[in-house]
């Protein structure tokens, strides 16, 4: 396990839960009111059966004190009957409406309770079976305490490490046998690699821009491999100009960092490498700082854009979880990793440049950086077999302007592809919401001089971003995640830090999964 990440144990505990002996024994609530009436009062109820925890709670869920709202929490000390010193009460909402998403969210803010309160060790009780499946429940409360479990504080000198230590999930009943003790434990397991994947992802988005250049993120991706059984390769300008990568070059000459281009393969045991089945490629945009280049940004919050290579990071933390989960798919991932500088070797708006695929294109904007990147990172994952496409990037603020920062962006031009990505989000709890491409666009990224125009003006930005790829991924089925708005958090939530999220690993995964 990486020293840089959280040192979390997680335990799957059957045992009763008034008997559990614990500082903090978490049980989740959720609102039963049913009424339409304006003035229907909340009905917080207790999702969990054993008795001796609900008469502990009775008196104050009678009281109207606690409403059971998403992520609300209610701490009572040496509740009557039960082993534990405290009981913690998180709402999930309206009951009819609860989810295994909530229960992740809910998973997440009973750690984040814990954590300011030095609490180092937790039991939470899962939901009755009755009300939500076990399984999913099982794997997001585990992925969500290890989501909770992370802060970014890692550079104060007086930091004391919070982790909660112990994370016990307590399976109601003893495990519910129509489902079986071993599939619970599968289902605890991949949580354990999800969670622990996504925070990986996350801790490399947190660096700051001296500290991780694209070397070094070559280098954390190649410990990573060495530790999962990943093949790993890393290539710097030699190999740039050897696959004639103008557009990735472009973009890395600006700086006195090398350009790391990461690539990591993952092949099924039992499969041979070229057996006519599916390659799936994933690829991250790595720009480890953009300033913007020549077309430089305004200095406010210029520091967040240590962030530009969250798309990068969330393939290898996708790529982490897919070597421990070992689906049946080959899959093969590219992450394109440069510092965007304005410096005199940079390139400039008005150059054109010749990308691996042989187009040519118009720089209009040094700060459109991404998308040369990734044009590059798209041809050689199709030169080197991949036969379905996908791609993550901080690629632009105009993504952030049509959706926010609660819902990513996506596009595809292959309807089938697109619909096992959209289902993959059941699972992940993720957000994202499918844009369009078209012709209309393309027209805003012709150019007098050569092929294609890096930027298309103000209107659409996201959309013609995307339809800049499409000229490199072609008829490959693809999908483009473009994640500017949710890459970096600003504002803490109940059951999340504030700084780098993680997004995107679990929905790439699902979707590799579902191949
Ligand atoms: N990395 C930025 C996009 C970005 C913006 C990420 C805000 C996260 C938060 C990207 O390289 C960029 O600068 N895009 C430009 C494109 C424009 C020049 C066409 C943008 O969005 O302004
Ligand atoms: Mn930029
Ligand atoms: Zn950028």
């Amino acid at each position: 396990m990486d020293a840089r990440m959280g040192t979390m144990k997680p335990h799957l505990s059957f045992a009763n839960l008034a008997e559990i002996n614990t500082g903090l024994l978490v049980v989740l609530a959720a609102d039963a009111q049913t009424s339409k009436e304006p003035d229907a009062r909340p009905k917080p109820s207790l999702l969990t059966a054993d008795k001796d925890v609900k008469a502990a709670a009775a008196a104050v869920l009678r009281s109207g004190e606690y409403k059971a709202g998403a992520n609300e929490t209610l701490l009572l000390h040496a509740p009557d009957g039960v082993a534990a010193k405290r009981l913690l009460i998180v709402g999930l909402g309206k009951q009819a409406k609860i989810t295994a998403n909530g229960v992740r969210n809910a998973a997440g803010t009973a750690v984040r309770f814990a954590k300011p309160r030095g609490l180092r060790s937790l039991v939470l009780a899962l939901p009755e079976s009755s009300l939500l499946p076990p399984g999913p429940c099982v794997r997001a409360s585990v992925e969500g305490a290890f989501v909770g479990d992370f802060d970014a504080d890692t550079y104060r000198s007086d930091r004391k490490d919070l982790s909660v230590q112990s994370f016990t999930l307590a399976v109601p009943g003893g495990g519910d046998e129509a489902v079986g003790k071993a599939a619970l434990k599968a289902a605890f397991a991949e949580g354990v690699i999800v969670g622990e994947s996504q925070n990986f992802t996350r801790t490399l988005v947190n660096e700051p821009g001296n500290k991780l250049t694209p070397t070094i993120l070559g280098q954390r991706a190649a410990e990573m491999a060495a530790e999962v059984g990943l093949e790993c390769e890393v290539h710097s300008t030699n190999k740039l100009n050897e696959l004639k990568m103008g557009a990735f070059w472009s973009v890395a000459k600006g700086s006195e960092e090398p350009p790391a281009l990461i690539v990591l393969r993952y092949t099924p045991e039992g499969l041979a490498k070229n057996d006519g089945g599916p390659v799936l490629g994933l690829v991250g945009k790595g720009i480890t700082f953009d300033t913007g280049g020549i077309s430089i940004k305004p200095s406010e919050k210029m520091e967040l854009m240590k962030y530009d290579m969250a798309g990068g990071a969330a393939m290898l933390g996708a790529m982490r979880a897919i070597a421990l989960l070992k689906p049946k798919v080959r899959v093969i991932g590219i992450v394109c990793a440069a510092e965007n500088m304005p410096d005199g070797k940079a390139y400039k708006p008005g150059d054109v440049v010749t990308a691996m695929s042989g187009k040519t294109i118009d720089v209009i904007n040094t700060d459109a950086e991404g998308r040369l990147v990734l044009a590059d990172g798209l041809t050689y994952a199709k030169q080197l077999g991949a036969t379905h496409l996908i791609d993550a990037a901080t690629l632009t603020g105009a993504c952030v302007v049509a959706l926010g920062t609660t819902i990513a962006g996506a596009f595809s031009n292959d309807d089938d592809t697109f619909a096992k990505f959209n289902a993959a989000l059941a699972t992940s709890g993720e957000k994202f919401w499918r844009l369009p491409l078209g012709e209309e666009y393309v027209e805003q990224i012709k150019s007098d001089i050569g092929d294609i125009k890096n930027t298309g003006g103000r209107h659409g930005g996201a959309i013609t971003a995307a339809e800049f790829l499409h000229v490199f991924a072609e008829d490959t089925p693809w999908i483009h995640l473009d994640i500017a708005g949710l890459a970096w958090i600003e504002d803490s939530r109940p059951y999340i830090a504030k700084g780098p999220s993680g997004v995107a690993v679990r929905s790439i995964l699902e979707w590799v999964r579902s191949y």
